[in-house]
């Protein structure tokens, strides 16, 4: 038996891609298959906390005890963590779309003629973790970065620019690891007194990773 420290905390998580129309039939998104967020999931779960997973469009099946939110775009995806505040833990797995179509095509996209382009006007996206650790009623917001280079320096200006009390940074360039993958290799960024610490978490399944995050977030909850 796990176990259980999160008992009676109530944990947000968002997972799995985001997918932005761009007419009725065109997408932008990205690979994310929602694997290590549902993993987060199950372990935030047998730990005894009550959780509500905001997921993108995956193919994974709900894990018992999860109470599963459906959303397809990077706006539901924000609005539906806002309906489940307060919380105590809110964790931003997902890979959230950073842009959206200005304007979305009411009718399938047209060809013009055979030479030139097509130029799309992008907008900004909300960031969802960002709007979270800035509530006056934050919960501890943990955020995952996903970089091809220099992982610690880039992963290590999100944990301050976004105001995250952890941050999970995962080298998506190397093989076997990251969007989609069933194994993962992480390292966890995290300030204290104005000191950046980290902790490496080697090659692993993605449920068993899930339990060595949730472990180190526990610690630092109670
Ligand atoms: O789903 P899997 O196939 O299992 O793959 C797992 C994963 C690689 C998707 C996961 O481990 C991961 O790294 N997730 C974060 C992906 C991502 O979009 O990272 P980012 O560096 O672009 O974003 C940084 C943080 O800001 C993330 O917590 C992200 O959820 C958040 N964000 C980003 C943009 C936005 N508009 N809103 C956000 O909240």
């Amino acid at each position: 038996p796990v176990h259980q420290d999160l008992a009676g905390k109530r944990v947000v998580i968002t997972a799995g891609p985001t997918r932005e129309a761009l007419d009725p039939v065109r997408y932008l998104s990205n690979h994310s298959s929602g694997k290590m967020g549902y993993a987060l999931a199950a372990a935030c779960v047998e730990r005894g906390a009550s959780v509500s997973l905001v997921s993108g469009p995956v193919t994974l099946p709900i894990p018992p005890g999860v109470n599963r939110i459906d959303v397809t775009s990077a706006t539901e995806m924000l609005a539906a963590v806002e309906s489940q505040l307060p919380c105590d833990l809110f964790i931003g797995c997902a890979a959230v779309a950073d842009y959206r179509a200005a304007a979305v095509s009411e009718h399938k996209l047209k060809k013009t003629d055979a030479d030139s382009g097509l130029t799309l006007e992008l907008v900004r996206n909300p960031d969802i973790v960002a709007t979270i650790a800035a509530r006056p009623d934050r919960p501890f917001t943990v955020g995952f970065a996903a970089e091809t280079q220099s992982l610690e320096t880039h992963a290590g200006s999100k944990l301050e620019r976004k105001r995250l009390d952890l941050i999970v940074a995962n080298d998506v360039s190397r093989e076997g690891v990251g969007f989609g993958s069933d194994d993962n290799a992480v390292t966890l960024l995290w300030k204290t007194h104005d000191q950046i610490r980290h902790l490496e978490l080697p090659l692993q399944s993605k449920a068993a990773l899930a339990g060595a995050i949730v472990d180190h977030i526990a610690d630092r909850l109670t």
